[in-house]
């Protein structure tokens, strides 16, 4: 088995889901629990409890895990005799998170605790964290060694993140809570940490007096699939700017950290966030965008506007997009504007940062060649994943003319080993007791201080969204806020 040099690997190990028969679960954590298990990561004995409201017993909880976690599985990985001995480990336990009668059960179910790990992972409602977490402290089943995995969203704003965070922390020590953001896992993500602090060459150009500005765009072409509910009362604001965005941010923009470890880097991020200049009021108007997708053919299929999208109320003016431009006031960032953007049914599914270089301070070479553009470092999150730097080079042939052409890393093609999912990595490091990837309590309090005036500017001064069609990449607007400091988003610009 690799337990490298984390002890906590060679102990045994209980993971206890939350929400064990929804879709996260089945989809996600399932899936990247049995990649760990066939790379020999999980400690012998592990027990993996699902756990719901529905009832079920364990063999008919394992058939259902045997049919929809299986679905997740790329054929190409899939491994017939592995997948049944893991199968082995499930057993289930029903519990309404709500009876606090339940929670005994559970406690009978899983038995006395040991020496070893116990993770209860909540898939729930954020709503129900609170009470799970004091009904399980009532059985009895917290001690030094267990530890709590929350998903996003935490909280709708900052007050009940504060009243979620306070009442986890009456029961749990803020070292054993890991609030989960699954863009951390991401390989691609780590990899812009390696790219900033691995090479020496980005630092002394990594500030204001080097960089025009920065790009940070998550776009989707997908809708809100079957989350209207949940996406109608949230908005891309807060599903995916107060948590992955201003998360690609703080990687892009801190500090380094003195070394890599759970309090050094997190210290970083979180004066990132603190240095973010807010926007209040009427300044909503000119430095946010906010718009919603309405009907269109896309890929030769018609897919309706958002609300007419199930469980959306049907006049909402829920934002299914978001652009930023915002500033970070601090010594290296001061005069450097940072531009965000997130949306759903767009013309393009990728992730990616791209840092603008200022050019050359004067240019020598063939003025009819034009302009010479600055250079760019693009970061591909997703779905490609590599970096390109656009280096200027003369076209042969052509006197002096230059021309930007990318010098290309390919990921996929430099390492050719299976992809790790987010979730391997994270709940990895769950259990390893490692929270460098996880999000602290100020950090989530911090984003929520900052997110919350925008929302209250909307509510008074940007009501409406804008309407874009679905398949475009967002509202007008969006290349307005930009192009309104002399700039353009990346696929805007000209080779
Ligand atoms: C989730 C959001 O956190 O991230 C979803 O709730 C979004 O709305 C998803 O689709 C995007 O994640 P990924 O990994 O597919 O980019």
């Amino acid at each position: 088995m690799t337990t490298g040099s984390d002890p906590d690997l060679g102990r045994v190990c209980e993971i206890i889901i939350f929400g064990g028969t929804g879709d996260l679960a089945l989809r996600k954590l399932i899936p990247a629990l049995y990649f760990l298990e066939l790379d020999r990561r999980l400690p012998a004995d592990t027990r993996i409890i699902g756990v719901s409201r529905r009832e079920m017993k364990s063999d008919a909880y394992r058939k259902l895990v045997a049919e929809r976690a299986r679905e997740h599985l790329p054929t190409q990985d899939f491994r017939e005799d592995e997948w049944k001995r893991f199968l082995k480990k499930f057993s289930f336990c029903r519990v309404d998170a709500e009876v606090a009668a339940d929670y005994r059960g559970l406690s009978r179910h899983l038995g006395p605790a040991g020496d070893g790990v116990r993770v209860f992972y909540l898939a729930t409602l954020p709503e129900l964290y609170a009470e799970i977490c004091q009904y399980m402290d009532d059985a009895g089943l917290v001690n030094a060694e267990t530890r709590v995995v929350l998903e996003k969203p935490l909280g709708h704003d900052l007050q009940s993140a504060l009243a979620i965070n306070e009442a986890v922390g009456q029961v749990f020590g803020e070292d054993q809570v890991f609030r989960i953001d699954h863009y951390l896992g991401k390989e691609t993500v780590q990899n812009l940490m390696a790219l900033r602090f691995g090479n020496a060459i980005f630092e002394p150009l990594w500030r204001a007096a080097h960089i025009d500005y920065v790009e940070i765009s998550v776009t989707e072409t997908i809708g809100v699939e079957d989350r209207g509910d949940y996406y109608d009362s949230s908005g891309a604001m807060r599903d995916m700017v107060q948590n992955h965005l201003l998360q690609l941010l703080c990687l892009t923009a801190m500090e380094p950290p003195v070394r890599f470890e759970q309090h050094a880097v997190r210290n970083e991020k979180m004066k990132v966030l603190q240095a973010l200049r807010p926007i209040r009021g009427e300044a909503v108007k000119t430095r946010t965008v906010r718009g919603q997708y309405t009907a269109s053919v896309v890929s030769g299929r018609e897919v309706p506007a958002y609300y007419f999208e199930e469980g959306v109320a049907p006049e909402s003016n829920t934002e299914t997009f978001v652009a930023l431009r915002l500033e970070v006031d601090s010594w290296r960032w001061s005069g450097t504007p940072f531009y965000l953007r997130t949306g759903k049914r767009l013309a393009r599914r990728f992730s990616e940062i791209v840092v603008h270089f200022k050019p050359v301070a004067h240019q020598i070479f063939d003025p009819d060649g034009g302009v010479h553009a600055g250079n760019r470092l693009v970061i591909q999150l997703q779905p490609e994943e590599g970096i390109e730097l656009m280096l200027n080079t003369k076209i042969p042939g052509k006197g002096m003319a230059l021309r930007p052409v990318p010098l290309d890393l390919n990921l996929a093609h430099a390492f050719k080993r299976r992809r790790w999912d987010a979730y391997e990595r994270l709940l990895l490091d769950v259990l390893r007791g490692d929270s460098t990837l996880f999000m602290r309590k100020d950090e989530i309090e911090t984003a929520w201080a900052w997110i919350d005036p925008i929302i209250e500017g909307w509510q008074a001064h940007y009501q409406q969204p804008k309407l874009y069609k679905a398949g475009t990449m967002g509202p007008d607007r969006a290349n307005e806020l930009i192009e309104r400091d002399g700039f353009r988003w990346h696929e805007n610009l000209v080779q």
